[in-house]
C-alpha cells in the first residue's frame, strides 16, 4: 500500500494541511450551488480562492454564492479559457446525467470531487470519463457552520497531490476521514450524512413533549434546543464515551432511568435506529450507478 494511502486512513483535523505555498485555492468549478455546495464554497472563501465559478440555474444560487463569485446558469456559458483544477459535483444525484457530463472535458487536468449521495465511483466514471481523477465524498449539513464530518474515498486515478488538495477542500468545512472500501459510503450516508436530521427530529419531539405537558411554547422551544446544543457541547468537551455520559445522568431508581426504560423496552429505540439506518443505507445503494 502506498504511503499516502496509509496516511489517509486516519482522520486529519481541519486546518492541519497546508495545501499550497500561499494558501490560495486553485480555480474551482462548482456544479450545483445549493445548500451543500454553498456551504462548501463559504468554507473555501474563508481560506482564499483564486477563481470559483458556480454552475446553477436557480436564482437562489447567486444569493448563496455571495459577492465576487460568478454564477452561470449552465456549463454552455462558461468563460472561454476557464481551466478548473477542481470540479465539485454538488447537484442532486437524480439530475447528474443531465448536469454533469459537460465537465468531462476538464478531465485531463482536473480533480473531480462528488458529494452526490449514492453516486458510485463507477457511475461517476461514466459521467466524466474513465481516466478522470475522482473523489467520492459524503459531507453533512453542519458543514455550513464548519462543524461537518466528511467521509471520502479516492478513485484509482487520484494523485497524492490531488488527494491532499481534496482533503484540504473538504476540511474547510469540518473533519475529514478516508475509507478504502466504497461499500462503506452507503452506511456513512445513512449515519453521518442523514444524522443531523435524526438529531433535529429528537429536538422536535422534545419540544412537542414539553408542549404536551403544558410548558409555554417559547420555553418548550428553548428547553429542547438548548438541551441538544448543550449535550453536543458536553460531548465535544468530554473524552468520555456517549454511553458513559448517558450513565452519568441516569441515577439508579431516578426519573431518567424510568424514561430510558421506556425508550429501550424490548430494544425499541435501538431497533428503530437500526432499521432506519438500514433503510437509508439501502436507498443510498439504490441511488448508485
Ligand atoms: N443536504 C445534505 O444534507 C447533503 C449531505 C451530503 C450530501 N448531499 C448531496 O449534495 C448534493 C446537493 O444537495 P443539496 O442539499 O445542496 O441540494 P440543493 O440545495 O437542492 O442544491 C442543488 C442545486 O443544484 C441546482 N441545479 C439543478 N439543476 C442543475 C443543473 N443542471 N446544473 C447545475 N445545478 C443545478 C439546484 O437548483 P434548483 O433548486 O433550481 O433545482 C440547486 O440549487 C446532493 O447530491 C446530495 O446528495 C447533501
Amino acid at each position: 500500500m502506498r504511503h499516502w494511502r496509509r496516511l489517509c486512513w486516519s482522520v486529519w483535523a481541519k486546518h492541519e494541511l497546508d495545501m499550497s505555498g500561499d494558501g490560495v485555492l486553485p480555480p474551482i468549478l462548482l456544479i450545483g450551488g445549493g445548500r451543500m455546495g454553498a456551504a462548501m464554497l463559504a468554507g473555501w472563501r474563508e481560506r482564499g480562492v483564486s477563481q470559483v465559478i458556480v454552475v446553477d440555474p436557480s436564482v437562489e444560487a447567486a444569493r448563496l454564492a455571495g459577492d465576487g463569485v460568478s454564477v452561470v446558469p449552465s456549463g454552455a456559458v462558461l468563460p472561454a479559457g476557464f481551466a478548473p483544477e477542481v470540479v465539485v459535483l454538488a447537484v442532486k444525484p437524480q439530475i447528474a446525467a443531465e448536469a454533469v457530463p459537460f465537465c468531462g472535458r476538464f478531465a485531463k487536468r482536473a480533480l473531480y470531487i462528488s458529494i452526490m449521495a449514492g453516486k458510485s465511483l463507477a457511475g461517476l466514471a461514466d459521467l466524466v470519463g474513465p481516466e478522470a481523477a475522482v473523489v467520492r465524498a459524503m459531507p453533512n449539513t453542519p458543514a455550513s457552520v464548519r462543524q461537518g464530518i466528511t467521509v471520502a474515498i479516492a478513485g484509482a486515478h487520484v494523485s497524492a497531490g490531488q488527494l491532499e488538495l481534496a482533503h484540504g477542500l473538504l476540511a474547510a468545512v469540518g473533519s475529514v476521514a478516508w475509507v478504502d472500501e466504497e461499500r462503506l459510503l452507503d452506511p456513512v450516508t445513512a449515519i453521518s450524512g442523514g444524522g443531523p436530521a435524526y438529531v433535529f427530529l429528537l429536538t422536535e419531539l422534545l419540544e412537542r413533549a414539553a408542549l404536551a405537558h403544558g410548558i409555554a411554547p417559547e420555553l418548550a422551544r428553548l428547553m429542547a434546543r438548548q438541551t441538544i446544543v448543550g449535550s453536543a457541547a458536553l460531548l465535544a468537551a468530554s473524552e468520555e464515551d456517549a454511553a458513559d455520559l448517558r450513565r452519568a445522568v441516569t441515577s439508579k431508581g431516578g426519573t431518567t432511568e424510568r424514561a430510558l426504560g421506556v425508550l429501550m423496552a424490548d430494544g425499541a429505540w435501538p431497533a428503530a435506529m437500526e432499521a432506519a439506518i438500514d433503510a437509508a443505507s439501502a436507498r443510498s445503494a439504490e441511488l448508485g450507478g
